[in-house]
C-alpha cells in the first residue's frame, strides 16, 4: 500500500505521511538531480529517539548541503515528508513535498515550530519512511500555524490545514523524537511495532 491521497478535510481521509505515492520519476529532475541519496533510519534505531537541536549559524553550510540530498532521499523512497533525525542529522530541519505530480514543490524547514493549534481535531491514516509498510489513523489538530527560516535563513510563516497541517506536525514529531505509533494505544502501537519486526526480519532474509 502507498496511499498518497490528499483528500483535505474530511475526517477519515486516508492520506499518508513521509510514506507517500509518488512516481519513480522524481529522482531525475529538479533541483534534487545530482543528490546523492542518503539511507533512512528505521525503528528501532535510536537516533530516532533523540531530540535535535536547533540549528544555528555554524549549521548552515552542513544544512544547505544537506537539504537536496534529503529532498532526493524522500522523493526516491518515495515519500511526501523526511525529517533529519531520520538521516541520522540531529538538526531542527525537515522537508516535505505534498505535490502529486511531476511538478515539484520542494519545502525545506530549518527550526520550525508551532505557534498556533485549532481546538478542532482531524483523523487522518499516516505512515512513515521509519518505520515502512505500517499505517494507522493519528488524530492531531485540524490546522496549525507554523514559524520556521528557509535556507537562506528568513523567518517564514505557514499557515497549515488538510494533509500540509498532518505532515508538518507528523515532522515536527521527528525533531522531537516523537514517531506516529507514540500517538497511538499502547495496544495499537505494540502491534504495528511487532509487525515491523517481523516484516523486517522477513526483509533481511530474502
Ligand atoms: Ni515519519
Amino acid at each position: 500500500m502507498a496511499a498518497d491521497t490528499t483528500t483535505a478535510d474530511t475526517t477519515t481521509a486516508d492520506a499518508t505521511t513521509d510514506a507517500g505515492a509518488r512516481s519513480a520519476s522524481g529522482v531525475a529532475t529538479g533541483i534534487v538531480a545530482p543528490a546523492e541519496l542518503l539511507p533512512i533510519l528505521l525503528v528501532p534505531d535510536p537516533r530516532l529517539r533523540a531530540r535535535a537541536r536547533p540549528v544555528g549559524p555554524a549549521d548552515a553550510d552542513e544544512v544547505r548541503a544537506l537539504a537536496p540530498r534529503m529532498l532526493a532521499s524522500m522523493y526516491a523512497a518515495p515519500g511526501i515528508g523526511l525529517a533529519a533525525p531520520q538521516v541520522g542529522v540531529g538538526l531542527r530541519v525537515f522537508v516535505m513535498d505534498l505535490q502529486k505530480d511531476d511538478a515539484k514543490a520542494p519545502m525545506v524547514l530549518v527550526n520550525p515550530e508551532i505557534v498556533a493549534a485549532s481546538a478542532e481535531l482531524v483523523t487522518r491514516e499516516e505512515g512513515c519512511l521509519s518505520l515502512p509498510g505500517q499505517y494507522a489513523d493519528v488524530t492531531r489538530p485540524a490546522r496549525v500555524r507554523l514559524r520556521y527560516q528557509d535556507l537562506a535563513g528568513a523567518r517564514c510563516e505557514l499557515d497549515a490545514e488538510g494533509l500540509l497541517a498532518t505532515c508538518v506536525q507528523h515532522e515536527l514529531d521527528h525533531l522531537d523524537g516523537v514517531l506516529f505509533v507514540d500517538r497511538l494505544s499502547a495496544l495499537k502501537r505494540n502491534m504495528l511495532l511487532r509487525k515491523l519486526a517481523k516484516e523486517l526480519k522477513a526483509r533481511a532474509r530474502d
